[in-house]
């Protein structure tokens, strides 16, 4: 079999536990080092010479994890390495990697960009949808039901102060948890009010 040079990624999905995982393409040869991008100590150590490029999503689905993109850009780029970023749920209209010093971004043309299928107006769409969210995410936080919530333009959100930081707004995408668990979860999603 032709001998292909090794590339890796890095990054970690919210939920997994930190790691190596090997795409099992063995014509590709990629793989990847998974670190939780909110830990920027965790990911300058395993920066190592065989990496090719450091790629994040921030905020994260599904847990709304914030990564610092300026200083992960100094990371990558004192590697010689490019920083991407995915910038789905925040958008162009609330994040701008490149100005953080992000080498790429992307986004899922399917969410926020397009104002979900509507392409007309989708700033416009966008601010509205955030409007909507910081009221809702501050009525589920006084919420009895509800056990914690996880939303970038709370107080209580971890990295709140990077959000004020590196958004000029905080989206539309909120986390939250019933007390009552999966079963209190399916009621929510089949019960209309
Ligand atoms: C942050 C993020 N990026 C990319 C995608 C990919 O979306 P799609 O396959 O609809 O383009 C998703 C899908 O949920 C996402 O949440």
């Amino acid at each position: 079999m032709r001998p292909c040079a090794p590339s890796h990624l890095r990054m970690r999905p919210p939920g997994e536990a930190a790691g190596n995982a090997h795409q099992s393409d063995s014509c590709r040869h990629v793989t990847s080092t998974f670190v939780a991008a909110t830990d920027v100590s965790e990911l300058k150590r395993s920066v190592r010479p065989e990496k090719r490029l450091i790629y994040i999503e921030t905020p994260a689905n599904p847990n709304l994890d914030l990564a610092d993109i300026a200083a992960i850009a100094a990371i990558a780029h004192a590697a010689g390495i490019p920083l991407v970023v995915d910038n789905t749920f925040a958008s162009s209209h609330l994040q701008r990697p490149l100005e953080l010093g992000a080498d790429v971004v992307l986004h899922s043309m399917t969410k926020s960009l397009n104002g979900h299928s509507d392409v007309v107006a989708g700033a416009v769409i966008v601010e509205r949808a955030q409007a909507n969210a910081i009221e809702i995410a501050q009525w589920l936080e006084t919420h009895p039901e509800v056990a914690w919530v996880r939303y970038p333009g709370l107080p209580s959100h971890p990295q709140y102060e990077l959000a004020r930081q590196q958004m000029s707004g905080p989206g539309s995408v909120i986390a939250f948890e019933l007390r009552g668990g999966v079963d209190a979860g399916r009621i929510l999603m089949t019960t209309s009010a």
